[in-house]
């Protein structure tokens, strides 16, 4: 080496007639400048500085944003990549609730810093966790179908008001007496038929009192037309399956979880093409129905057999039927708050203007967190889904599996709050 770097020297030395201090200054300069664009270099790497605050949606898939968001105020805030974690200093990671891992979480929490975002619309069956508090508590704001959420969309599956009066495919109750030489008056169409909800036990027991034509897999007992057989899960919004489904007076439309403002397609579809919705689910339904008696309520009559009677009784009752539809026969939405919800949150009809909205609603946050630090956690209001319910006994089935991973899910999360709020 020594021998080495003396050759390099003299060598320097005969070439550039230069002094061996002259050398010497030189590589040190060199040095000098080689060291600090790798310090530079490393730095960068570390926190790349941009201008505005960072975000990052920490699951992957929807809504992939990236790039420079613009908000009200022309607030700014930069979304960056997930993979790029390090590079930078995220001040939000946002979490599309269907796609976390809990097993994988931005660690360290850093909750005086760094905001969590929840984004949610399903019921919890596929997150169970987040059926309790404890896992609710680790977001700070939250977008969801409750009212009570920071970006909320309790009618993520009502287009428009129009939808509900539209009489497109509203088969007048003549025709619909008429079909009943061919059909039953109920129709029953479900192919996921383990729920937290029993909506098959509910089903099986009302066929006992009054004919039901189910066609999904789920309690078959008939069979679609050919043209609909195949792949009908995915044709359920087809203007010619809406014509065929809306010949019958009533649907079953139980969803597969009960959560607060949690009200799928399988009421608004119903609504939508003027058949009545046999409703169990969400607890708060009341508040959105279009009119008071826009659905038979299974709360109302629970025990099946008090159901069948009073259905028997608006079959044999032209009039009384009729009070079922009055949004297709008048034309009538007496619901303020539904009309006004969908007035003032227009963004709700569509997944990625919820995304975009909560988005800004985050950035607008990290611009006021500059002055003002004020705690927001979120709170079982945001996504209020109890213990499943039986739409059978309208209690909790304690040999329901749902059940049973409920409190299974209860352990998990103990686990996870432990981890995330412990880990260093
Ligand atoms: C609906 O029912 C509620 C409570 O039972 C009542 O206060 C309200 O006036 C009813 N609305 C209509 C349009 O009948
Ligand atoms: C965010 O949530 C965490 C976890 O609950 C909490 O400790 C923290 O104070 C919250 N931060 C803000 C700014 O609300």
């Amino acid at each position: 080496m020594c021998n080495f770097l003396r050759i390099c020297v003299k060598l320097t030395k005969k070439v550039l007639r230069l002094t061996f201090y002259e050398v010497i200054y030189i590589g040190l300069i060199f040095f000098t400048i080689f060291f600090i664009w790798v310090w530079i270099n490393e730095e960068s790497k570390i926190t790349k500085k941009v201008d505005n605050p960072v975000i990052m949606w920490w699951t992957s898939g929807f809504p992939g944003t990236s790039g420079t968001i613009s908000c009200a105020n022309n607030m700014k805030c930069d979304f960056v990549k997930n993979t790029d974690n390090e590079l930078y200093n995220v001040k939000a990671y946002l979490f599309y609730a269907s796609n976390i891992k809990f097993d994988n979480l931005p660690l360290p929490r850093k909750p005086n810093e760094v905001i969590w975002g929840l984004y949610h619309e399903e019921s919890p069956r596929n997150v169970e966790e987040l059926l309790h508090e404890k896992a609710l508590s680790l977001f700070n704001y939250s977008t969801t179908f409750s009212r009570y959420s920071d970006v909320p969309f309790p009618l993520q599956y009502l287009d428009s008001l129009d939808d509900i009066s539209s009489t497109k495919y509203f088969k007048p109750i003549s025709l619909k007496i008429n079909l009943l030489k061919e059909i039953s008056p109920i129709l029953y169409l479900q192919s996921d038929c383990e729920t937290a909800t029993e909506r098959d036990a509910y089903v099986k027991e009302l066929m006992k009192f009054i004919e039901i034509d189910s066609y999904g897999a789920c309690l078959n007992n008939k069979e679609m037309p050919k043209k609909f057989r195949e792949d009908y899960l995915n044709n359920l919004n087809e203007e010619e399956f809406l014509h065929y489904i809306s010949r019958y007076m009533f649907v079953v439309a139980i969803e597969n979880g009960v959560c607060d403002d949690y009200v799928t397609e399988k009421f608004w579809r119903a609504i939508k093409i003027g058949t009545v919705p046999i409703y169990f689910g969400s607890p708060t339904i009341r508040d959105w129905l279009p009119n008071n008696k826009s659905a038979i309520l299974i709360e109302d009559f629970p025990r099946p057999k008090q159901m069948s009677d009073y259905l028997k009784m608006l079959l044999n009752n032209n009039n009384l039927y009729e009070e079922y539809v009055t949004h297709k026969t008048k034309k009538e939405i007496s619901n303020k708050r539904l009309i006004n919800e969908l007035k003032i949150r227009q963004y709700q009809i569509n997944a990625l203007d919820v995304a975009s909205k909560f988005e800004c609603f985050i950035c607008e946050k990290l611009h006021d967190n500059r002055e003002i630090k004020v705690q927001h956690i979120v709170n079982k209001k945001h996504y209020n889904c109890p213990k499943p319910i039986s739409a059978l006994t309208l209690q909790v089935n304690p040999s329901n599996d749902w059940v049973y991973s409920w409190e299974v899910a209860k352990k998990k999360v103990d686990d996870i709050y432990d981890q995330v709020i412990s880990f260093k």
